[in-house]
């Protein structure tokens, strides 16, 4: 059974993840949704709890699909769990350029890494946490960009009630 992982931020999970998550479950015998918690440099919006929580109901009803939480390096936390397929979403060439600097470190780092690229689904390709974090705080509808965790997440944060 080849296990894969799928790190990111995740904050928030947005549809784009959501569809790379489905197509990565259905290819490998478990998937990992790793979310990064970096406690002393932290700007995330949502805390590692919430942004666990949201990916958690999202993924439910998907037996071979977990989220956990990592810290410092991937590659290190690849090794501890023995995995060796990390998954990665691409939009477009701006991501090419960010993620294949992060595919060669890793591969360095822990040569018995691979790094698989998905390209996002063209319907989500110009959806990003950042876009829809801005788009939630002028309160602006985003059902249709986010899964329903998220989306009652954001609600709560950004409430103005
Ligand atoms: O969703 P993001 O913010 O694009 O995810 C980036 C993430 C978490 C995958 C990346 O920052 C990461 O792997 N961080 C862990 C620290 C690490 O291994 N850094 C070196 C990468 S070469």
């Amino acid at each position: 059974m080849i296990h894969a992982v799928y790190p990111g931020s995740f904050d928030p999970l947005h549809n784009g993840h959501v569809d790379i998550i489905h197509r990565t479950a259905s290819i490998f015998g478990h998937l990992t949704v790793a979310v990064l918690n970096n406690p002393l440099k932290d700007t995330r919006c949502f805390s590692t709890e919430e942004r666990l929580e949201m990916i958690r109901e999202t993924v439910i009803s998907m037996p071979n699909v977990s989220a956990e939480m990592f810290e410092g390096l991937l590659a290190e936390y690849m090794r501890q769990i023995e995995a060796k397929v990390i998954v990665k979403g691409l939009r477009t060439v701006a991501d090419f350029e960010n993620e294949s600097q992060m595919a060669h470190l890793n591969r360095q780092l822990n040569p018995e890494v691979e790094t698989l690229f998905i390209m996002t689904d063209t319907r989500w390709s110009y959806v990003s946490s950042t876009r829809i974090k801005e788009l939630a705080s002028y309160d602006a509808d985003i059902g249709e960009l986010v899964p329903k965790a998220s989306l009652e997440a954001l609600k709560r944060k950004f409430s103005r009630t």
